[in-house]
């Protein structure tokens, strides 16, 4: 009897994680290497922020943790789950535009820090996921959402080069200051939360961002993912 090939373990697989601070490049990079590789995207944030936008419609203070996690369970959610038309409906209704009003974004870290609204959209995610073939971005990917993910990366950037991309994407050239101030305020509320705060999950290529282009970094880590065995 002769030795048949050892199975591959039982991985599902080609989950990329790609997590790191806002304006780190996260979202560019994450679709880059989802189109380049031919799998599909999941922008966890957008569903933190879609909670907040619900929360904040239904008139309730972000930081009620009951109201805001019953708020939650009661979504009904439509995630397309795609690089290129990556959507989110909420009980019908398209939220695009909205989860990036600036009262969305001041509120959101207040709603991500409701263990309970974590637990709920963990498994709104891993129910994305599913049996893979996905980049999914955010802050605890490789380390709560999906920690079998074959490739994991961890993006940073100086906060300067994160202020003045957010100032450009938010047509506020002029105010970098004041959008640097805003995302230290946020990276702190995101890193000493006590649930599930931004950390490098053990496993994680970091990759500093500052002075290299997206395409460069698109390169490096789908030169990973079309590597790692399916
Ligand atoms: O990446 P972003 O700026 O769209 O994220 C919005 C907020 O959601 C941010 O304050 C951190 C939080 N977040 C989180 O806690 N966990 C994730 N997996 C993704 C985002």
């Amino acid at each position: 009897v002769t030795h048949g090939q050892v199975p591959m373990p039982p991985r599902s697989h080609h989950v990329v994680a790609i997590d790191g601070p806002s304006g780190s490049g996260k979202s560019t990079v994450a679709k880059g290497v989802a189109l380049r590789c031919g799998l599909r995207y999941l922008d966890t944030g957008a569903t933190y922020r879609a909670v907040t936008v619900a929360a904040l419609r239904a008139g309730l203070d972000p930081s009620d943790a009951a109201a805001v996690t019953a708020c939650t369970a009661a979504l009904r959610w439509d995630i397309t789950p795609d690089p290129v038309t990556f959507a989110i409906h909420l009980d019908g209704a398209a939220v695009a535009e909205a989860i990036r009003s600036a009262e969305a974004t001041a509120a959101v870290s207040a709603v991500a820090a409701i263990p309970a609204v974590r637990e709920l959209l963990v498994k709104l995610s891993r129910s994305v996921i599913g049996s893979g073939r996905i980049v999914v971005e955010g802050r605890d990917i490789a380390a709560v959402v999906a920690p079998d993910a074959g490739v994991k990366v961890h993006l940073i950037a100086d906060p300067a080069v994160r202020a003045a991309r957010r100032a450009a994407e938010q047509g506020r050239s002029g105010e970098e200051q004041r959008v640097a101030a805003e995302l230290v305020r946020r990276d702190h509320l995101d890193s000493t939360r006590a649930a599930d705060p931004l950390t490098v999950a053990p496993g994680a290529l970091v990759i500093d961002a500052s002075g290299q282009t997206a395409e460069a970094i698109i390169d490096q880590i789908s030169t990973l993912v079309l590597a790692e065995p399916v």
